[in-house]
């Protein structure tokens, strides 16, 4: 009697390890059939006082591992049906569909207006030239003529790299200048998009991080007429048809003469408006003959060439293009400011 019952015991076993239902509804005839309140596993523990005391212990156990192994195999008989179901749920999906209230991305309105000012130059034979961020002293400031006292030299307007007073932050894109002019001979006509740092305290109007374009043109018989044309055309094809141009005498260490250029103000149509400032006109670069000594400086024969260059903010027109009064915006991407430019290239 006593082995017999630990036969059965033992092949019960056997059929839970080798059961395969398949199916939902055989799944759950194998769970009532070995777990639910009626199961078969029960009636056995009830068989105990038959078997003599020295195995008691033994076929105690052997019951608990048979309900242990029931409830395992429901386990993964449960786990492998519902991971089933769910690879014939994706099954279903077609991938082909058109999305529905998909939201599309934008591009950010500083990379929209890079690409129109790059383009605009391209078009009358400009190549672009990009450099590196972490510049040397003597390209950001040496070559440029930029003397050892002048204030953007100071700790206050530029980030040094730590423990460097050699290293730091391009503070303009007037470096690439010298690194193309040292690398080639005239002519050079060149267009120099990138980021730039100043040591600055961050405002509505101010950044300590944002972007420039420089251009430089160097060949035999440049002048001032060349300048104040390939910035007429720009102005126009920029800001449109009717835009004017106005140069302001101003200085630059690199440049010499230098000018500051103001556009008629597209928005008022020059009657005076809040973008400027009830003048009519606005503020969008720098510029000005190469100096001579910058040529020199970068061995380049000052007597046979000259140059012009110019340098402006690209945050400065996108926001006069969108009228963005807050520089800041343009740095925090939030979308509900961003997603406003959706749609644009
Ligand atoms: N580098 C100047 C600036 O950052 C701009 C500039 C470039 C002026 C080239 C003249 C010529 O303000």
């Amino acid at each position: 009697m006593a082995t017999e019952i630990f036969d059965k015991v033992n092949q019960m076993m056997q059929e839970i390890e080798q059961a395969n239902p398949e199916g939902a509804a055989a799944i759950e005839q194998f769970r009532i059939q070995y777990l639910g309140t009626k199961n078969i596993i029960k009636p056995l523990f009830s068989e105990i006082r038959n078997v003599p005391n020295e195995r008691k212990k033994e076929f105690g156990q052997l019951l608990n591992n048979l309900k242990q192994a029931a409830e395992t195999k429901f386990q993964q008989l449960k786990q492998a049906a519902e991971s089933q179901a769910s690879d014939e749920e994706a099954a279903k999906i077609d991938l082909s569909a058109p999305v529905i209230g998909g939201h599309l991305g934008a591009r950010h309105p500083i990379a929209t207006t890079h690409n129109r000012i790059v383009d605009i130059f391209q078009r009358i034979g400009y190549a672009v030239a990009e450099d590196r961020e972490i510049e040397d002293d003597w390209h950001n400031f040496t070559a440029m003529n930029t003397p050892a006292d002048h204030p953007a030299r100071d700790m206050q307007d530029t980030f040094y790299l730590l423990n460097s007073t050699e290293m730091l932050l391009r503070t303009h894109t007037s470096s690439v200048q010298a690194r193309v002019m040292k690398n080639n001979q005239p002519p050079i006509r060149i267009i120099a998009p990138g980021r730039v740092y100043r040591n600055e305290t961050i405002s509505a109007r101010a950044h300590c991080q944002f972007h420039q374009v420089e251009g430089l043109y160097v060949d035999e018989n440049v002048s001032f007429a060349d300048l104040k044309q390939t910035l007429y055309f720009f102005a126009q094809e920029m800001y449109g048809p009717q835009t004017k141009i106005r140069l302001r005498p101003s200085y630059f260490p690199f440049t010499e003469p230098s000018a500051e250029v103001d556009v008629s103000c597209f928005i008022c149509d020059a009657k005076g408006c809040n973008v400027c400032k009830y003048t009519g006109w606005v503020e969008i670069m720098g510029c000005g003959m190469v100096d001579p000594a910058v040529l020199e400086n970068c061995g380049i024969d000052s007597e046979k060439y000259t140059g012009f260059a110019f340098g402006m903010g690209i945050e400065r027109q996108a926001m006069m293009l969108h009228q963005i009064n807050d520089i800041r915006l343009l740095f925090e991407n939030d979308v509900r400011f961003l997603g406003q430019f959706s749609g644009a290239l």
